[in-house]
């Protein structure tokens, strides 16, 4: 079948994924990759589909209403499938609003322009939207995420994926709109900026620097294979029901410290530096603000109705993904030049 689908943030880290596999495994299908490129954006991602007949990509900000409404008049699309915002943690503690008018105000705008456009006739629309389990708030020791949890946000970022998720349903219930949510853990593996945990430390620990691990290091976190996120973004696309709600997770929690320790032992292997060298770089520097203790998602919905589950074991995730960064050099210095040393600098020199 043919359908025109627009995915929004196509050009970072997990929407260039999405991208590349919606584009490989669906030739009859037009997708456009709407993104502002900002520091998280890099076509560089996306190299090996660029030219592909199927893709085309528009340089846009979704917070700009009436691009938006010109935009969906042009392509008329099918489908949205809304990864766009601001992602990081540590960003969102620096500059909120940057996140409320990205994360809140693009979402509303992009429901607005998808209304306006299917003028309330949903035969065959679909409007997905890519959250986070950050939304849920913490965990204590024991128990998970279940699509049932009570949303309890403690960052800014977190509080503005929470809305921009009330948002979606809001208009799902509100004016019939076909919507889809999911919530998805920690990912990690290619194309990841390095300023989040796992790429950022496998940069430091190539080039000697410090590794600056938040607090004690205790806190959980539950890492999926990004390759397996996009799987699961591809079912529920296809097969989630209108108005649903889907957690994504890998079954695979760690405690920073004892991944960062991982992390460490398969790189002085890789870098043929003596067991043990890389652990000396470890660095223990103020908390983050409001840090959540632990995350850990239940995704057995998705996996007993739409039948996915993870495919990669962490083992072999993590030494793919390291070699992957140890491969593209000049993609990480590429992506570590300019504003990365500023934001560098601000972040961890203070701490
Ligand atoms: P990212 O920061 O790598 O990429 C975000 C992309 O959005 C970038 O290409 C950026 O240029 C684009 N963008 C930002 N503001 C925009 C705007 N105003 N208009 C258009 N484009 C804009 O993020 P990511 O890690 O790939 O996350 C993608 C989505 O998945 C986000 O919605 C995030 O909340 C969610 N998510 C991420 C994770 C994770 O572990 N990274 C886990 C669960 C959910
Ligand atoms: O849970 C899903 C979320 O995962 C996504 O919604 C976010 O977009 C994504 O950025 C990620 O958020 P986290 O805050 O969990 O990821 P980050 O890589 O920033 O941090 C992972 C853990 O490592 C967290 O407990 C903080 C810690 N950390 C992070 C950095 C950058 C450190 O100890 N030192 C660091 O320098």
């Amino acid at each position: 079948m043919k359908r025109t689908i627009l995915i929004t943030g196509g050009a970072g880290f997990i929407g260039s994924h999405v991208v590349r596999l919606f584009v490989n495994k669906y030739p009859d299908y037009q997708i456009v990759n709407l993104d502002k490129l900002t520091y998280a954006g890099n076509l560089a991602n996306l190299k090996d589909i660029e030219v592909k007949s199927n893709y085309s990509f528009v340089k846009g900000d979704i917070t700009d209403s009436n691009f938006l409404i010109d935009l969906f008049a042009k392509y008329q699309f099918d489908g949205v499938i809304h990864l766009a915002a601001e992602s990081h943690v540590d960003r969102s503690i620096a500059n909120p609003l940057e996140f409320v008018l990205t994360n809140v105000v693009g979402t509303v705008n992009l429901l607005n322009a998808a209304r306006n456009i299917w003028k309330d006739n949903y035969e065959g629309k679909r409007f997905y939207h890519i959250s986070t389990d950050e939304v849920y708030g913490t965990l204590g020791e024991n128990g998970l995420f279940t699509e049932e949890t009570s949303y309890d946000p403690h960052s800014p970022y977190s509080a503005s994926k929470a809305s921009s998720d009330h948002f979606v349903r809001a208009y799902h219930d509100t004016y019939g709109l076909p919507v889809v949510v999911s919530n998805c853990s920690n990912n990690y593996g290619s194309f990841q900026f390095p300023e989040k945990l796992i790429p950022l430390f496998i940069n430091n620990i190539r080039n000697n620097k410090p590794l600056p691990v938040y607090g004690k290091g205790e806190n959980v976190r539950d890492w999926l294979w990004v390759e397996d996120h996009a799987r699961a973004i591809d079912v529920i696309y296809h097969n989630g029901l209108d108005g649903d709600t889907y957690n994504i997770g890998g079954h695979n929690e760690w405690k920073n410290i004892d991944l960062i320790k991982v992390m460490c032992k398969v790189m002085d292997k890789k870098l043929n530096r003596p067991e043990g060298e890389s652990e000396k770089l470890i660095t223990y520097v103020k908390d983050r603000a409001g840090h959540d203790l632990r995350y850990a998602i239940d995704s057995s919905k998705l996996q007993r109705e739409l039948g996915w589950k993870p495919s990669l074991q962490f083992e072999e995730g993590i030494e793919k993904t390291i070699d992957w960064y140890l491969n593209n050099h000049d993609w990480l210095e590429q992506v570590t030049s300019g504003d990365y040393l500023k934001y560098y600098e601000q972040q961890y020199t203070k701490r």
